[in-house]
């Protein structure tokens, strides 16, 4: 899978927002280029089987400096081949895996290391919870391109959607704040059922006690509960924080999806 994204200034990042295209479909590029163009810098469109000539020149045809390409899964070869292509990569995603269930332990907040009971609870739609998860969100994920600008629209779009599961999205709350969560997610259905640990933030102000631990746990548990064998994540491959901590749970690397950026003036 190849998705592409129009910067028309190299330098600046921002919200993605991605714009789905069926697969070597040259109508649905056309229509998205149009919608790219009508929506300025933020769009993704997916595309499929498209060499990175032709993104380049979907590129030029809309007047964009540089093509941003996400390729996965993506390797060193990979790396390789877009340098060859003038495409230099500028970031890694890494998908981590791990079985289920995760044998039971003992509850990992450090004693004594806060003076308040941490109590994890499940999100409540409609509450001041919507706006504590933002804030919440934004501190956590303030250096992050996209997670990080997620506003109270794209919560809402999200709490309605089809796989919304309130039991699934864990929060932790510390004398009434909310202060961590732990948002699941199950991708297809049967066997072949996949849990994902679909955001996962602390608050600065609550990391290093023992609570990124215990809510990745509590996620976990509730995917075990649903009776999904696999659980993944997504993480950045330079988030040293989330990868010791994924690593102390188990999780081991999958693959990756990495971006890179490709002036469109030859
Ligand atoms: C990643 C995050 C959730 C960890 O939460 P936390 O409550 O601070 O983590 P914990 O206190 O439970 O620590 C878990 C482990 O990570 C380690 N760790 C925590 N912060 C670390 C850091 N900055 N560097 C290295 N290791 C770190 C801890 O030492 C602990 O390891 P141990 O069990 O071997 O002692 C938190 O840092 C965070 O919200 N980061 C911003 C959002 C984010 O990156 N989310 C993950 C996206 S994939």
């Amino acid at each position: 899978m190849v998705e592409l994204r129009l910067v028309a200034d190299a330098a600046a990042r921002g919200p993605a927002r991605y714009v789905p295209v069926a697969p070597a479909d040259a109508p649905a590029i056309d229509a998205a280029a149009a919608t790219l163009g009508a929506t300025s810098t933020a769009g993704w469109s997916t595309v499929e089987h498209r060499t990175l000539d032709g993104v380049v020149a979907l590129g030029q045809a809309l007047g964009a400096d540089a093509v941003e390409v996400a390729i996965e899964p993506a390797d060193d070869a990979t790396d390789a081949a877009l340098a060859a292509c003038r495409a230099r990569r500028i970031r890694t995603i890494r998908q981590l895996r791990r079985a289920l269930p995760v044998p039971p332990e003992p509850d990992a907040i450090v004693p004594g290391s806060t003076p308040t009971e941490v109590t994890l609870r499940s999100f409540c739609p409609g509450t001041d919870d919507e706006a504590d998860w933002l804030r919440v969100n934004a501190r956590a994920f303030a250096w992050h391109p996209e997670q990080g600008f997620v506003d109270a629209d794209d919560l809402a779009g999200m709490l309605r959607a089809p796989w919304f599961d309130a039991e699934g999205f864990v929060v932790a709350t510390r004398a009434g704040d909310l202060v961590g969560f732990c948002w699941t997610k199950v991708h297809g259905g049967g066997t072949t059922a996949m849990g994902e640990i679909y955001a996962i933030g602390v608050d600065p102000d609550a990391q290093g006690i023992g609570l990124g631990r215990r809510l990745v746990l509590a996620g976990l548990d509730h995917l075990d509960s649903l009776g999904v064998s696999t659980a993944m994540l997504w993480v950045e491959a330079d988030n040293t924080a989330a990868l010791h901590l994924y690593d102390a749970l188990g999780f081991v690397p999958h693959h990756d999806k990495r971006y890179y950026l490709r002036p469109v003036a030859s």
